[in-house]
């Protein structure tokens, strides 16, 4: 079963007057078939730790270890991290002018697979797919994510993580800008991705709504860039009653 073992992480950003610390020591072990939610303050470093995990050249690892099944993701290249099975969809996903969304989810599972998908299954694959996030066919031929709306953008990182099949999937605030029925359609996505039990889940969210579609197993309060307390479900609700104060008051913010 893979597992994704980070310990004691800490994650620089170069900003200007020099790099600034932004994660603290985070440790967290997620495993295929588990998913945890990450929730925390703006600017507590969620993020961070997504890009951190992906890959991301912005971010300067400066301590700590993470690893998949014993291999070291740091030394990975951000194509190999993607083939040893670790996705990211990003909160603000990036345009890829020029490229259709139908060679990029080509290419990417060629990359992932090790092997181009036959075309005629992939076809059909991914007709299948975009049918079940409810997705217009057209999109297939559009530039990736240019013009796209935030829930379309949102729609289409589901639609990539339904093809490639991750071992460990990280969702940065996926449900963000969702209507209702897009929240759960691309909830019922990550639920399908989820039931297989081949993945681990790690959910950033700012709301117990997603919550409710996708069950959490774990969920993490993340603030001051490391996780301070872990729980149950049910400490979701708890900090949707209490917010972070308790949390970011100690200092733990900064
Ligand atoms: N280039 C940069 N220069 C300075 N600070 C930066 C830079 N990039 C990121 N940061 C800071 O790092 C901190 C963590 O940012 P991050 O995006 O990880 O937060 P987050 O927890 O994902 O917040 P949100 O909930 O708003 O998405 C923020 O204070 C941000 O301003
Ligand atoms: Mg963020």
């Amino acid at each position: 079963m893979a597992t994704l073992e980070i310990r004691d992480l800490h994650v620089s950003v170069n900003a200007e007057g020099g790099p600034r610390q932004i994660l603290k020591g985070v440790d967290l072990t997620v495993k295929q078939g588990e998913t945890h939610a990450i929730m925390g303050p703006n600017g507590s470093g969620k993020s961070t730790l997504a890009y951190s995990l992906a890959g991301h050249p912005k971010y300067t690892v400066t301590g700590g270890e993470v690893l998949l099944d014993g291999e070291d993701v740091l030394e990975m290249s951000v194509d190999e991290r993607a083939r040893a099975g670790v996705f990211l969809a990003m909160q603000y996903p990036v345009e890829v002018p020029g490229v259709s969304v139908s060679n990029f989810l080509r290419t990417a599972a060629t990359a992932v697979r090790g092997e181009a998908p036959k075309l005629r299954l992939w076809v059909k694959e991914v007709k299948e797919a975009m049918a079940a996030l409810q997705m217009d066919p057209a999109f297939a031929e559009r530039n990736v994510n240019e013009g796209f709306s935030g829930g379309e953008k949102k729609r289409h990182e589901i639609l990539q993580l339904e093809l490639l099949k991750p071992k460990i999937a990280i969702l940065d605030e996926t449900d963000s800008g969702l209507d209702v029925d897009a929240l759960r359609i691309v909830s019922e996505g990550i639920n399908r991705v989820r039931s297989t039990g081949e993945v681990g889940t790690l959910l950033v969210t700012h709301y117990t709504r997603i919550l409710r579609y996708i069950q959490p197993d774990y969920v993490h309060v993340f603030a001051g860039g490391r996780i301070v307390e872990s729980g149950g479900a049910e400490l979701a609700d708890k900090l949707e009653e209490e917010g972070y104060e308790s949390y970011v008051k100690g200092g733990a913010s900064e």
